[in-house]
């Protein structure tokens, strides 16, 4: 067992003792049986903890309660519980964990998935609108035309290194957008810095649910660094001067190139010019938005699009399905464009299937909640942790029958607006309410976009061994945050030498 939580039990029977002293009139929502003191830490699995939150669900309920060592955790595992508690009660469920460890020790109390719930929040809110508002996205479709195309390109060069070829383009899309910084090489400074940065923040800072004993020891912070348990402290130092470096050196970068005037207009420039006064709080929002933009663009559009790959080649039938679509739209001698988009309702369910299968972030990430609720008679606490169960919500047989299958189809059924929009997986896959992603409309267009060229151009098929053996694919899930197939075994070519011409093409027009 962890050291820390050897360190922070002796202290956990006095709090506990102190909470239940305290204790509400109403029943918590059920759930495991906890362990003396230590609550349930030992059930908090860090790798693929969806699996167990939806295990309670089908035991215990939609709404389940655990506790690390007095930290409540609720799991919301229906579309009618999410909706009622972070949708239409968000006003209350609308702040994020008071985390000291991931906030305080490791610097990312401003990143916009940490803010808590208030002024600041409701400013970055702000920023994010003005940079990715429905209305102004239309202006980043050459943006996002230019970057699909090299992507493809690249894409068709090294197959094999899909994954550095996903995070360049959404990295490289988001820092042209944010910083107007192109990346030009796979193992461009900002890029790798943004990778190793995504990775300790989801893998080690927030794995197992992001709650060290820090968080709920908060005189744990002003431990000696000789005393046992305080090597967390080293880890934090370690990964903020990181952080910092994140936040700080793309924005740097900004502002130097202004300083010299060779800068592309982005959202940064643009800000810094139009607030003259830029007041050190303004700057600090516009630093830490812009960051937040940037590391939430690319593991996400890296999951989506490994999951894309992996149902292309688990799947031919509907990938030749949705490239009969598409040839028959578009023909040969183009590439796909947004205005395809309303003529394409198979490439349409197939995205939505992506995204249902596929389930890029399945526990979501944490709310707060403000008050104490009553819910069905349940009470829950003032300062739980609300986790919107996705997973549990896209493997739902009476939502989606046959749910572990991939099955497009499903999405062309006629059906009542009202079951259209619960079934729609947008409604949870972006997360919810007053905290829902405010790139969701950008990725609306961009991974649209990516999947239809794609679609359009290469074929995806197993790999196949030395005997031409068609290879299976081993997928395996180890990221605490994101379900990301680990990089797998497949084959990406192009469809015809053709839509390499009109790849070659596109680039050329453009140069
Ligand atoms: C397919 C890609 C993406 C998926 C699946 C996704 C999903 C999510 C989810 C589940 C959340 C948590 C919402 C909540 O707390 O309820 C979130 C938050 C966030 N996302 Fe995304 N996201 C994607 C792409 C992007 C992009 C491209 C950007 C920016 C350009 C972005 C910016 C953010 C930010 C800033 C937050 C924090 C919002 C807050 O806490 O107020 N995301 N996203």
């Amino acid at each position: 067992m962890n050291s820390y939580w050897v360190a922070a039990a002796v202290i956990a029977s006095w709090y506990i003792w102190r909470r239940k002293s305290k204790a509400p009139a109403g029943l918590l929502p059920p759930g495991p049986t906890p362990v003396p003191v230590l609550g349930n830490v030992l059930d908090l699995t860090a790798k693929e903890l969806w699996l167990a939150a939806t295990k309670w669900a089908k035991q215990f309920g939609d709404v389940v309660h655990v506790h690390v060592v007095g930290q409540g955790l609720v799991f919301v595992s229906s579309p009618e519980a999410t909706m009622d508690l972070l949708d239409k009660k968000g006003g209350i469920y609308a702040d994020k964990p008071a985390l000291i460890m991931a906030g305080e020790l490791c610097g990312c109390e401003n990143m916009v998935a940490f803010t808590r719930y208030g002024d600041t929040s409701r400013r970055q809110r702000k920023l994010l609108n003005q940079a990715f508002g429905v209305q102004v996205i239309p202006s980043y479709h050459p943006l996002i035309e230019t970057e699909t195309h090299s992507f493809i390109r690249r894409l068709v060069a090294d197959p094999t290194n899909y994954i550095d070829h996903t995070r360049r383009y959404a990295g490289g899309l988001t820092l042209s957008v944010v910083y107007g910084y192109e990346a030009v090489t796979n193992t461009d400074k900002f890029l790798t810095l943004g990778e190793e940065c995504v990775d300790i923040l989801s893998n080690k800072i927030a794995s197992g649910g992001g709650i060290w004993p820090v968080d709920i020891f908060p005189a744990m912070r002003h431990l000696p660094p000789w005393a046992p348990g305080s090597g967390f402290l080293r880890k934090a130092a370690e990964w903020k001067a990181k952080m910092d470096e994140f936040v700080d050196k793309p924005y740097d970068y900004v502002k130097a190139s202004m300083k010299r005037g060779t800068y592309v207009p982005s959202f940064c420039s643009v800000l810094l010019e139009d607030n003259e006064k830029c007041t050190p709080q303004f700057e600090t929002d516009l630093k830490y938005t812009a960051n937040s933009m940037y590391s939430a663009s690319m593991d996400t559009t890296i999951t989506v699009f490994c999951h894309f790959l992996l149902a292309m080649v688990l799947h031919p039938a509907a990938l030749a399905k949705a490239q009969k679509e598409i040839d028959s739209v578009v023909g040969h001698d183009r590439l796909p464009t947004f205005s395809d988009r309303a003529s394409l309702p198979f490439v349409e369910a197939l995205l939505n299937e992506v995204y249902r299968w596929g389930v890029p972030v399945p526990l979501s990430l944490p709310h707060r909640s403000m008050e104490d609720d009553v819910y069905r008679g349940m009470f829950i606490p003032k300062g739980s942790l609300i986790f919107g169960n996705v997973w549990a919500i896209t493997r739902d047989e009476t939502l989606f029958p046959n749910a572990s299958a991939f099955l497009p189809e499903r999405y062309l059924e006629k059906m009542d607006p009202a079951l259209a929009k619960k079934r729609d997986p947008r409604s949870y896959v972006f997360g919810f309410g007053r905290r829902r992603c405010p790139g969701a409309n950008l990725v609306e267009s961009s991974v649209w976009l990516l999947v239809t060229t794609v679609l359009a151009t290469l074929d995806i098929s197993k790999a196949k061994d030395d005997f031409g053996n068609p290879i299976e694919p081993k997928v395996d899930f180890n990221n605490a945050v994101f379900r990301m197939p680990d990089k797998f075994q497949c084959d990406i070519r192009p469809r015809s030498e053709h839509t390499v011409k009109l790849l070659r093409q596109a680039e050329a027009a453009r140069s």
